[in-house]
């Protein structure tokens, strides 16, 4: 299995995602603002696999932080990883995690607190596989057992601690049998389909076509992509998704061509606190991601550049989520409820964006 991130003699390991697929760097961090730096800078990437990262980066701080003034220096730490990348809700929700470890025992002695942070991390870490398997059990009997799937940017091993959400169903559906193949969109501008999901899909050798993100609706139409499955950064309490940007224009261009447009997501990617698809907050990238490829100018210097990285899928559009719990389906607001085992929020404001 691909090795994303891990725990290794109280040091953090993670592939270097922004040399795939060409070089295969391993880099190991000791100190938790370098990990606030690999976030930041797409070392790592992928909405679960940045939640473990943060998780591991706090239980790396912890071994460092003094006894006095723990409390303060802590929580620090914890508001410099949570400023790392403000779209994946997995990061609050791994932070909230390990800040709740220190809160239920803010009295002990600071070895066994650390002890306590370092389990907590790897439990985070480890739980995350467990999902993605159980998500992989859920969404593959959604696919047809025999046909050519889309995906968008990477919800794969490398998004996670293992094996993947989006790309966990698929590679459930072909241990079962089934007989798909896999259409991957290159991602621009920061080419997680072309660098990450097609390197992962050639290394397990499930058969994988790369595509411009602009071949999509012209495959489409010539009948050539029978489902499309995607990953998410967060998923809104009424089933508006938010993802890599460019999502959007596929769940468009799917339902323009009665196409399923599904979702594989851990319901720590689903945030019942956030209403609709417009309350979440959508990442900004420098515009260099945009004028620049490999370190190579493509554009005029001077001219204006936007790089928001996430777009928001009206809920409308999305055929299911799958998740470890189960399959939810239209009307989301209760059974994305049910499934986090909650109350359904409360309508309220404009419904999902259009
Ligand atoms: O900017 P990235 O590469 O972190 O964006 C990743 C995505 O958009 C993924 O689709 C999402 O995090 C789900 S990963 C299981």
């Amino acid at each position: 299995m691909i090795r994303t991130i891990e725990w290794r003699r109280g040091r953090v390991v993670m592939i270097d995602q922004r040399l795939l697929p060409e070089r295969e760097v391993y880099r190991v961090y000791d100190d938790y603002r370098a990990v606030v730096r690999a976030i930041r800078d797409m070392v790592v990437r992928g909405a679960p696999a940045i939640g473990v990262a943060a998780a591991m980066g706090i239980a790396l701080g912890a071994r460092r932080l003094p006894a006095r003034g723990f409390r303060v220096r802590f929580e620090r730490m914890c508001q410099a990883l949570l400023a790392t990348r403000p779209t994946a809700v997995n990061l609050a929700w791994a932070v909230g995690r390990m800040r709740r470890v220190y809160r239920e025992h803010p009295r002990e002695a600071i070895v066994d607190l650390r002890a306590r942070l370092e389990r907590e991390a790897l439990a985070i870490h480890d739980e995350d596989i467990a999902i993605n398997r159980a998500i992989g059990r859920h969404g593959a009997p959604l696919l047809p057992d025999r046909g050519t799937i889309l995906t968008y940017c990477n919800a794969g091993a490398l998004a996670t601690a293992g094996y993947g959400t989006a790309l966990g169903v698929i590679r459930r559906a072909r241990e079962t049998g089934k007989q798909i193949s896999v259409i991957a969109c290159e991602t621009r501008p920061f080419l997680q389909g072309s660098r990450l999901t097609a390197w992962e899909l050639e290394r397990d050798r499930i058969p994988c076509t790369l595509v411009t993100d602009n071949a999509v609706g012209h495959l489409m139409q010539q009948g050539a992509i029978d489902a499309v499955i995607v990953g998410t950064d967060r998923t809104a309490a009424n089933g508006d998704v938010a993802n890599k940007i460019g999502t959007y224009t596929l769940a468009a261009l799917a339902a323009r061509h009665r196409l399923p447009f599904y979702v594989a997501a851990p319901t720590s990617s689903i945030d019942l606190a956030t209403a609709r698809g417009a309350d979440v907050p959508i990442e900004e990238r420098s515009a260099d991601e945009v004028t620049h490829v490999a370190g190579r100018r493509i554009a005029p210097r001077g001219v204006r550049a936007l790089h928001p990285a996430f777009d928001v899928t009206p809920a409308r559009l999305v055929t299911a989520i799958v998740t470890e719990r189960g399959v939810a389906r239209p009307p989301y607001r209760r059974a994305l409820a049910r499934l986090l085992g909650a109350e359904a929020p409360a309508r309220r404001g404009r419904s999902s964006p259009s």
